[in-house]
């Protein structure tokens, strides 16, 4: 049984008979709250918010009916119901178009009003429900959709014709595009891949999830491929960048490696530092002692060749980091500035550019001298690669950059030489990996600037520019605790 209140405004009698009565007779179990004038009825609406259902019955002398519906609509949106016998037909149609319900009635079958009410209050409920219900639904659509959006990985969603079916703003705004341009595309066009050796064909018949690793614009994206059972089966693809995690693991394995190996050379290297300087101090003894210039010669090839044992053996001291670093506050700027002057004469004798594309950066907790050697090496290695490739005109770029995020400089040094061959960038910061002809290059040079970067809590990698050439990067952190490694 329907309970709660109605508020009626107007006349309650009808043919003598109280409203509540007919209503109660009908099994309407509601409280009829009865008020005369439109003024009075607008107040009652104001204090109570109970009611359930509007009727307006007869003549309202203070206000027009129409103007009444009006004011009580800006008020609630609980159901009006007009009975009058009165009423023209412009008068009914406008209350109609007002969202009222009207009724002519002549006052003979008012027993029908209590169903009225009824029917109109049922559907107005429902309707509210129902748009309560659709409200949400569109609220926790709207919070998914952000959701979605807000998550800085790749995902998209595709059907079992390779049609992409929803994409997120993260990866529609990689390839400069909104996520509604991108639905209905095929994903292996997107992504210009072939569909014949495309992971989800084989991915569909499974029903586990599936994850594999790709590589776009030089970085690498770990894809995991989850089914999804909608009308349709559909395949979530989760794109992970995962390029720096695999540098981090590379540097620590690299540097677990360097540690063993460290200690091994440092060890053969003192060994072969002795007898070294008794051939050299005999040898140099023996060039003093002798006239005969065809000796004289012959000694000076076991000098030359003594020597270049003797800058291998201090390489290898210096790959084994024998010297703790002495560390004090440096601009890196004037780091690289100094080693390029060191190199300036060879430089331009060369026809090598080098361009310094400084920024503002705060000072560093450095060895400086360790520092140094790292860009040397680096910069000797630019030279080398920039006369292997045989430039009319070398070219090399050095960039400091501060980045506030992560409290780190950034250098990096370009070069426009032959470039290091997608074979070889997991190796050359192995100790003795050369591609140098013997007598040019030991491979010590970037181990040991590896060696000195890691130990100033930095990380250093390669890799080729598009443009070409070779581009070595080191980050360093500018909050280092001072003293020893
Ligand atoms: N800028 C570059 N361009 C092309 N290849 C490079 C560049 N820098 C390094 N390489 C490659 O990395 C290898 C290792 O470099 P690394 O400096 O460790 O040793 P090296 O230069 O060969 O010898 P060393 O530095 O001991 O004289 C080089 O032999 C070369 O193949
Ligand atoms: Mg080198």
């Amino acid at each position: 049984m329907m309970q709660g209140k109605a508020l009626i405004i107007g006349n309650g009698f009808i043919n003598g008979i109280e409203l509540s009565t007919v209503f109660k007779n009908q099994e309407l179990n509601l409280e009829l709250v009865h008020v005369r004038t439109a003024k009075e009825g607008l107040e009652v609406l104001d204090e109570d918010t109970e009611f359930r259902a509007i009727i307006l019955m007869g003549r309202h002398p203070d206000m027009e009916l129409t103007e009444l519906i009006q004011r009580i609509k800006e008020k609630t949106s609980l159901p009006v119901i007009v009975v009058n016998n009165e009423m023209d037909k412009e008068t009914m149609f406008r209350i109609l178009d007002m969202g009222a319900y009207a009724w002519q009635n002549d006052k003979r079958h008012i027993e029908a009003l209590p169903l009225i009410v009824q029917c109109a209050i049922t559907k107005y409920e429902l309707e509210s429900e129902r748009t309560e219900k659709e409200k949400l639904i569109s609220e926790s659509r709207r919070q998914w959709m952000a959701i979605f959006d807000g998550i800085t990985d790749f995902i998209f969603v595709t059907d079992d014709k390779y049609n992409i079916v929803k994409i997120n703003q993260a990866l529609a705004s990689y390839f400069k595009k909104t996520p509604r341009e991108l639905i209905g595309e095929k994903c292996y066009q997107l992504f210009k891949c072939d569909p014949d050796t495309c992971k989800i064909s084989t991915a569909l018949p499974s029903e586990t999830s599936q994850t594999y690793e790709t590589t776009m614009d030089g970085r690498i994206y770990q894809v995991s491929l989850y089914h999804l059972y909608d009308r349709i089966p559909l395949i979530i693809h989760y794109m992970k960048d995962i390029t720096e995690l695999i540098r981090l693991k590379n540097q620590l394995y690299h540097a677990e490696k360097l540690t063993s190996l460290g200690l091994l050379v440092s060890g053969v290297a003192h060994e072969i530092n002795n007898p070294l300087t008794g051939v050299i101090a005999y040898a140099e003894l023996l060039m003093m002692k002798t006239g005969d210039e065809n000796i004289k010669n012959e000694l000076k090839k076991i000098l030359q060749s003594a020597d270049r044992c003797k800058r291998i053996v201090e390489n290898l001291l210096t790959f084994s980091r024998q010297r703790e670093p002495v560390k004090s506050l440096e601009s890196i700027n004037s780091i690289i500035e100094r080693a390029i002057d060191l190199r300036a004469y060879w430089l331009r004798a060369s026809n090598i550019e080098v361009i310094k594309d400084f920024g503002e950066a705060p000072s560093l907790l450095v060895d400086a001298q360790q520092m140094q050697q790292v860009i040397l090496n680096i910069l000797l290695n630019a030279e080398q690669a920039i006369l292997e490739a045989k430039r009319k005109k070398g070219q090399i770029m050095f960039t400091t950059r501060y980045i506030p995020k992560s409290q780190r400089i950034r250098i990096t040094i370009t070069d426009n030489g032959t470039g290091i061959p997608e074979e070889n960038l997991s190796k050359i910061f192995d100790p003795f990996f050369t591609t140098k002809p013997v007598g040019i290059g030991t491979g010590l040079g970037l181990s040991i600037s590896h060696g000195i970067v890691t130990e100033h809590g930095g990380i250093i990698w390669a890799d080729n520019p598009p443009q070409g050439g070779a581009r070595i990067t080191i980050e360093l952190p500018v909050k280092t605790e001072k003293g020893g490694s």
